[in-house]
């Protein structure tokens, strides 16, 4: 079934931030997901496709994913969204937030987004489904994932946020992830689990051993797929 939507990506800031704007084109209504860093260029864009920003969505709270929600809100009666998990962990005080719990719906004009949540990298990450398309923040990038050995992080959660994603969505779903740390911005599911590594292990230890104390010592940006068991010896 065609869906009325549109999904941009901005990279903004210096550390390679992707924020989204989803634009749902039968209300020419729009969401942002991770406002940050140049917001102009945001509102612009939004502005250029004749959309109104009516919804911000978290990933997760940290800092380069979020600077730029009180430049939205200045502009824009917007409606902040994020897990309540997030919320707790993050421990700010929000302006009436929507929080949510991992599986609820979030309606974009006629355009229906799902909320999962993916613990790993926060306690409240979470990933937005958009149709057969989803914006992954911090949790899964192109041939990599999000660190887990910052406050909230958790490499075993981390491994199953990845398992139930792998097993839970189909083949062809795009992948959008949170940061530009690959040779492209997107990707498949079916081409993540063909070429990333973490997304390769049987064993919970075997991944947590690999997330926490050889992957950034053996790999760097831009990540390009791995292959074969040699990466998971
Ligand atoms: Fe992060």
């Amino acid at each position: 079934m065609h869906m009325p939507y549109a999904i941009h990506a901005l990279e903004l800031g210096p550390m390679e931030n992707f924020v989204y704007l989803i634009h749902d084109r039968s209300s020419d209504t729009a969401a942002v997901v991770d406002p940050a860093w140049d917001v102009d260029q945001v509102i612009a864009l939004a502005e250029r496709e004749g959309a109104r920003i009516t919804d911000i969505l978290l990933t997760h709270s940290h800092h380069d994913h979020i600077n730029g929600i009180e430049a939205v809100l200045t502009r824009f009666d917007a409606q902040l969204h994020l897990l309540k998990a997030e919320a707790q962990f993050w421990g700010r005080e929000l302006q009436r937030p929507t929080l949510h719990h991992g599986g609820d719906p979030i309606q974009l004009g006629e355009t229906p987004i799902e909320v999962l949540h993916t613990p790993g990298h926060t306690p409240g990450s979470a990933c937005y489904r958009i149709q057969d398309q989803l914006i992954t923040g911090d949790t899964l990038f192109v041939f990599g994932c999000g660190r887990c050995d910052l406050a909230g992080g958790n490499p075993e959660q981390m491994y199953t946020t990845l398992r139930r994603l792998r097993a839970g969505l189909p083949a062809h779903t795009r992948i959008h992830p949170g940061h530009n740390y690959a040779e492209k911005p997107t990707s498949t599911l079916e081409e993540q689990i063909e070429g990333n590594p973490f997304l390769g292990f049987e064993r919970v230890s075997d991944f947590v051993h690999y997330r926490m104390h050889e992957h950034d010592r053996i790999r760097s940006t831009p990540y390009r797929p791995v292959h074969g068991p040699e990466a998971f010896s």
